[in-house]
């Protein structure tokens, strides 16, 4: 059967932002840096990004081009002996991302739609602040908005490549990209906005753990969509043309622009109003809400973000569908209808201990249900709840480990056949194909497993 294809390359680069700039920018690096030292985090994923980040990206476009095929095709078909296991591991790490990730993506348009009923329009930071709290802990409503985010997902991954995907990044990047700007001015203009600008960008190295750089290594590969083969499969609906490491650059600097004004957005705002930077995943939802009330049309801006990022999220969970439907369709022969949603409906269901785990199990935690003891004091899986247990296993270890066998793969199994599809079709060679092969060959695997190892 032929395979869709992108039009155009642009079509290609707003596809892969459009799954890089998602949740992950917005709702996930500002309460990861406030969690962790800010400055320093900042520093230590800005450095993860450049280095390890854009040559795993380029290892996936590679690969993906050049296999025309789903993760686990694609490692099957250029490699075959055992390195098909990674793309297994990349269609697994895509069930439990998308699982959280829909139930935060049905907290953004639960916000979209309060904004428009008024449900927003306190004045006082502390109310809106104790507003999210009363809102995830009532189930059904995180649990319905969960089902909404998960059925919009499957409906654009049915339409195929081009219907879906193409059109919607086209339009809506640009216009969140506008507003997140603005935003930020906003926030960084708040009276005692510096103590929070002094937070995120002076880096306070004492703070430092191995915690604190396995969670920016992770963000790094959470963020960029690295490690469970979503580039991968978008690079396999490319046609040849497109120049790799050009896209490749472009992707990573829009996806990191986006955070680290996400994190302008939000941490100056977090400390003028007297919030907790360490307060976790509500971190984005407590604090905007408190900015919109300090603006004029404030209601129409809170509606245009919230509505905004909820399609942005979509962006990002349709190339996390996607290479599992991939797989269930190029390998196992399944339509691609009956494959998205049987999929749809499992990582749904999978999603529900997510969707219960700011609420009313806020204490379950895996160290609790197994009643562990104190052995596992020191394993940070174990005592997270179960929101932060899904993200923490996927990106903290499946998708930096996804990524170093992607590296391995280009580093040491294809490397010329890499090298050549990373040249510009037609154009001159790739002039930086050395440093990179170096970085996929030892770089990129001894710093993921150094970090993984005293990380966990
Ligand atoms: N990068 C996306 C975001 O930042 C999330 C994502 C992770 C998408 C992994 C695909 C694969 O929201």
């Amino acid at each position: 059967m032929a395979r869709d294809h992108f039009a155009t390359r642009l079509g290609f680069v707003l596809a892969a932002a459009g799954s890089a700039v998602g949740l992950g920018n917005i709702w996930k690096f500002p309460f990861m840096a406030g969690q962790n030292g800010g400055g320093a985090f900042l520093v230590l994923y800005l450095g993860f990004v450049l280095t390890i980040g854009l040559s795993v990206m380029l290892a996936e476009f590679t690969v993906g081009r050049a296999a025309q095929r789903n993760p686990v095709g694609a490692f099957r078909q250029l490699g075959g002996g055992v390195w098909p296991v990674a793309g297994f591991m990349g269609v697994a790490a895509g069930f439990v991302i998308l699982s959280f990730y829909s139930v935060v993506g049905g907290w953004t348009i639960a916000y979209a739609i309060k904004a428009l009923t008024g449900g927003l329009s306190a004045s006082d930071p502390q109310v809106l602040g104790a507003a999210f709290g009363a809102f995830i802990s009532e189930p059904v409503g995180v649990i319905g908005f969960h089902a909404l985010f998960m059925v919009l997902t499957v409906w654009i991954v049915l339409g195929g490549i081009q219907g879906g995907i193409e059109r919607a990044a086209r339009v809506l990047m640009p216009l969140l990209a506008i507003l997140v700007v603005i935003l930020a001015v906003r926030a960084v203009t708040l009276p005692g906005a510096d103590k929070g600008l002094q937070f995120f960008l002076a880096p306070d190295w004492s703070k430092v753990t191995w915690d604190t750089v396995n969670a920016a290594l992770g963000q790094a590969f959470f963020s960029l969509s690295l490690g469970m083969g979503a580039m991968l499969t978008y690079a396999s609906y490319l046609q040849r043309s497109a120049d790799l490491p050009k896209t490749a650059v472009q992707v990573t600097l829009m996806d990191t622009g986006f955070a680290v004004i996400a994190g302008l957005m939000v941490l100056p705002a977090v400390f003028a109003f007297g919030f907790d930077a360490g307060a976790g995943p509500g971190l984005t939802f407590i604090t905007l809400p408190a900015v919109f009330a300090q603006m004029p049309a404030g209601t129409v801006f809170a509606f245009l973000f919230f509505a905004l990022l909820a399609i942005a999220a979509l962006t990002s969970a349709v190339s996390i569908l996607e290479p599992v439907v991939a797989y269930l369709i190029d390998e196992r022969g399944i339509g691609r209808r009956t494959a998205t949603l049987g999929m749809g409906a499992v990582i749904w269901l999978l999603g529900l201990p997510s969707a219960l785990s700011l609420g009313p199990w806020k204490d379950v935690t895996i160290a609790k249900v197994l009643s562990l003891g104190p052995d596992w004091a020191e394993v940070n899986l174990v005592h997270k709840d179960i929101l932060g247990a899904m993200d923490y296993l996927a990106s903290n270890i499946m998708l930096p480990a996804g990524g170093v066998i992607i590296a391995l793969f280009v580093g040491w199994a294809v490397s010329e056949r890499a090298v050549r599809e990373a040249s510009a079709e037609g154009g001159g060679a790739f002039p930086l194909a050395g440093l990179w092969i170096f970085i996929c060959r030892f770089v990129a695997p001894a710093a993921v497993l150094w970090v993984l190892i005293n990380g966990l």
